[in-house]
């Protein structure tokens, strides 16, 4: 490599740390776009992170889908701020004669490191007969891929634990071990329920909170749990709330607001929390979707750094953020 090209090289990679190192600005509620310039399409989503970089998960409702199919897409990130779109890692036809209103919701990936692969739990539903709701059927689907962004195969859906399940949720605990959330409506409760070690099935029923809530979010923080989730309102949001543990198994704290319940979560539904560790600071980010259910493509996004610690969690009105991967700060301009 002659001198000009290796000082090229030189400065594109102090410019790539450089652009890494900075704090990123965070617009809760407004269009974000992905590396194409195409609003994130990855509604009721999940992260997880590998390495350094971070994968979102999430319903891909584009306009421009084939209106038979249900699509899951994948984005990466190294910042959380800029997200490069990946694949529909799921574009799938009804594959399992479950009706042509079929439903698929809150996809979330979970990596099985005993198997190496990369398991996709979703929220599968549709008409049983002579029922009017097309919620009927209140399943999980469970799909798989050697690699996180390749193209997922449909494994199959059934009831975790017998029971009825509809949003799901997931939670990686500190030590690895995952859990299947999911809203349990005839029980009038949220499960929080341990993974098969292959995660290819829901084994062991936690915990039943007794709480009909969906939208379910859990995070470990400074040595408690925390659970989040909305009340059953359908797309309209609501005033969501939280509870504490010491352990998973509970017993749980009543619940109480996480924001002023006259502004329904600020106009959000619950997804999931996502702690960013950092050597100066963690964070923890309230993951939620502003549902537009008549346009579902231009659904937004409300990320809003908590104000979390000694059993208190509290969302802070939307308003621009930054946030320093490299630290782990967050901070509200
Ligand atoms: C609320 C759920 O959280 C959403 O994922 C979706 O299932 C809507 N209900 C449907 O009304």
């Amino acid at each position: 490599m002659n001198r000009t090209a290796l000082l090229t090289l030189s400065l594109a990679t102090l410019g790539a740390a450089l652009a890494l190192a900075a704090p990123v600005t965070i617009r809760p509620g407004e269009s974000w776009p992905d590396d194409r310039g195409r609003h994130v399409q990855a509604h009721g989503g999940g992260i997880i992170k590998l390495g350094d970089t971070y994968y979102w998960f999430g319903e891909d409702r584009s306009q421009d889908n084939d209106p038979g199919k249900r699509y899951v897409a994948c984005y990466s990130s190294m910042d959380l701020a800029h997200w490069t779109f990946r694949n529909q890692v799921i574009k799938l036809a009804d594959p399992d004669n479950f009706g042509p209103e079929w439903v698929l919701e809150r996809p979330k990936v979970f990596f099985n490191a005993q198997t190496k692969q990369f398991v996709m739990y979703m929220h599968i539903d549709g008409r049983l007969p002579g029922h009017k709701s097309r919620y009927s059927l209140a399943r999980v689907g469970v799909a798989v891929c050697d690699t996180v962004d390749g193209d997922y195969r449909f494994v199959k859906s059934f009831r975790p634990l017998g029971k009825e399940s509809r949003d799901i949720g997931q939670f990686i605990d500190d030590d690895g071990s995952a859990y299947l959330i999911f809203e349990s409506r005839p029980t009038k409760g949220f499960f929080i329920a341990k993974l098969s070690g292959d995660y290819l099935d829901v084994e062991k029923e936690v915990c039943l909170i007794d709480a009909p809530l969906e939208g379910g979010a859990i995070v470990h923080y400074q040595g408690l749990y925390y659970a989040i989730g909305s009340a059953l309102t359908g797309w309209a949001p609501n005033p969501n709330k939280y509870a504490t543990a010491t352990a998973l198994a509970g017993p749980w704290s009543e619940f109480k607001d996480i924001a002023p319940p006259e502004t329904n979560t600020y106009g959000s539904q619950s997804t999931m929390m996502l702690k960013v560790t950092g050597p100066k600071a963690t964070t923890v980010i309230f993951m939620a979707d502003i549902w537009k259910p008549e346009t579902q493509w231009e659904s937004r996004y409300l990320w809003m750094p908590l104000e979390i610690g000694d059993g208190k969690l509290w969302l802070p009105a939307p308003a621009e953020w930054s946030l320093d991967i490299t630290t782990g700060e967050a901070a509200i301009k």
